[in-house]
């Protein structure tokens, strides 16, 4: 990479990147990496799209909404384009992947320069120098993902999320949830090396984080030689400095009871955990494909709550998958009210091509209307009792950024948001803070 840059003809001396991120916390941390290897190149970060000689769109495409919105924020890139003719516009990450997408993307805006997958984005220095030292431009597009991508460690980072820390520690699934596009778009399940990820965590931690996020598809399924998720957890938890350690996500079949031990037994694993349960009824868990009953998850969550007590559970649920009944969508009410989730991420059922899910019959967006107007109500409903009960109770809260001029926004180890006067200097402590009144998910105190 380095030789191709500096064979570069044009200097990027005193140039700038933009990155715009779409999609999950995975894609964060990827625009960390994509931003660390602009500055390595000498870009600097700038304040606005406007102001940039590189802009990189790292895209998301789980639902037909996120992928919308990506096409008309990619679209409003084309008078900046005009403006400045040579600006590099690269767009890279999940969306790039699917059959057709890279070309029907070139097709609809020819101004892109370099279209990446999100096992491909490791290359984006590369393929900037290419296309600086091109006598014509001409986009490049290398979208392709391999079953089995190489696993890249020892990039540069440019971390944009203290005082968490994001930390991956495998790459790619393996479920094939029948409604899901991330096993075609980012490749087959790998895990990385444990000392790898011991040695990340506490260079972080030495840098003063005080958060640490481990980031995984299906984190429980981690296996690296001989150690699987639970002695991962156990080695970071007992690492000598006070943290929080939180893991995303979970899935209910691989979710067993030596994680609950582990979490119980540790003090510096967060009292929390995010376990997508998508749907409370049989028939449909198993067109979903998702390998558990709803008797199997009511299960999980009762030994969380027996051993944890303090837990805070959250979920994600989906509705209006294909086949799902009236009767069906009653099950999920039932178990929301049985399980009483602090929080819920809830979504519409949007078919994916190329998902088996995709192939069956689809229900009527009316229904699915209706039934996520409902879901969501009664979710709400139960967020808001459940925050009332923190009400006059104190929490440890760390202190994570400023939600406005003198007021600060942190978590309880539990993950419940917490707003309360203080001054930005405290962001990355440990503050207790007394809980003076709930508003939906989010709680108000005073230090
Ligand atoms: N690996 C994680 C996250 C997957 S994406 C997991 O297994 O939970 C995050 C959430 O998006 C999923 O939990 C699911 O609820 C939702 N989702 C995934 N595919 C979807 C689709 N086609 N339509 C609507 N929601 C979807
Ligand atoms: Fe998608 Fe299922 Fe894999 Fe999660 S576990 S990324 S929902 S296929
Ligand atoms: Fe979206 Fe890819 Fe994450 S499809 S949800 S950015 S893994």
């Amino acid at each position: 990479m380095n030789s191709a840059i500096l064979d570069s003809q044009f200097s990027i001396f005193n140039s700038k990147y933009y990155i715009l991120t779409f999609g999950c916390q995975m894609n964060v941390h990827d625009s960390e990496k994509l931003a660390g290897i602009l500055s390595g190149m000498g870009y600097s970060e700038a304040p606005a799209p406007g102001d940039a000689d590189v802009i990189v769109v790292n895209t998301c495409c789980i639902r037909d909404t996120a992928e919308k919105r990506i096409y008309g924020n990619i679209g409003s890139l084309k008078g900046l384009k005009k403006k400045n003719k040579n600006l590099i516009i690269a767009v890279v990450g999940c969306m790039t992947r699917q059959d057709g997408a890279a070309e029907a993307l070139l097709e609809k805006f020819p101004f892109i320069d370099i279209i990446l997958g999100a096992s491909n984005e490791h290359t984006l220095g590369e393929k900037i120098a290419e296309l600086l030292n091109k006598e014509k431009r001409r986009s490049i597009i290398d979208s392709h993902t391999p079953d089995d991508p190489e696993i890249i460690e020892d990039g540069k980072v440019v971390r944009t999320s203290f005082p968490n820390g994001w930390v991956n520690i495998m790459y790619g699934c393996d479920n094939f949830c029948s409604y899901c596009i991330v096993p075609y778009v980012r490749g087959r399940e790998r895990s990385r090396d444990l000392s790898l990820i011991l040695k990340e965590i506490t260079e972080l931690l030495e840098d003063g984080y005080k958060e640490i996020t481990l980031l995984g598809q299906n984190v429980n399924s981690y296996k690296s030689n001989d150690y699987g998720f639970t002695e991962l957890l156990k080695a970071a938890g007992a690492l000598p400095f006070k943290y929080r350690l939180r893991f995303m996500t979970s899935h209910p079949k691989d979710f067993s009871s030596s994680i609950i031990d582990a979490i119980r037994d540790n003090k510096n694993i967060a009292r929390a955990v995010h376990l997508p349960v998508q749907s409370g009824s049989d028939s449909v868990l198993k067109a979903m494909n998702r390998r558990y009953t709803r008797e199997r998850y009511l299960e999980i969550i009762s030994g969380i709550r027996a051993e944890i007590p303090e837990a805070g559970l959250t979920t994600d649920i989906m509705v209006g998958f294909p086949g799902e009944t009236e009767d069906d969508f009653s099950e999920t009410l039932d178990l929301v009210q049985k399980a009483r989730f602090s929080n819920a991420f809830t979504f519409v059922y949007s078919p994916r091509k190329g998902t088996a899910a995709a192939e069956m019959e689809q229900i009527p967006y009316a229904v699915k209307k209706d039934r996520i107007a409902r879901l969501i109500a009664l979710q709400n409903k139960i967020t808001r009792e459940e925050s009332e009960t923190c009400v006059g109770k104190s929490y440890e809260v760390l202190a994570e950024s400023e939600a406005k001029e003198g007021i600060l926004a942190g978590r309880t180890e539990s993950g419940r948001m917490v707003n309360f006067e203080g001054d930005k200097g405290l962001i990355g402590r440990f503050i207790d803070v007394k809980i003076e009144r709930a508003k939906a998910a989010a709680l108000w105190g005073k230090v």
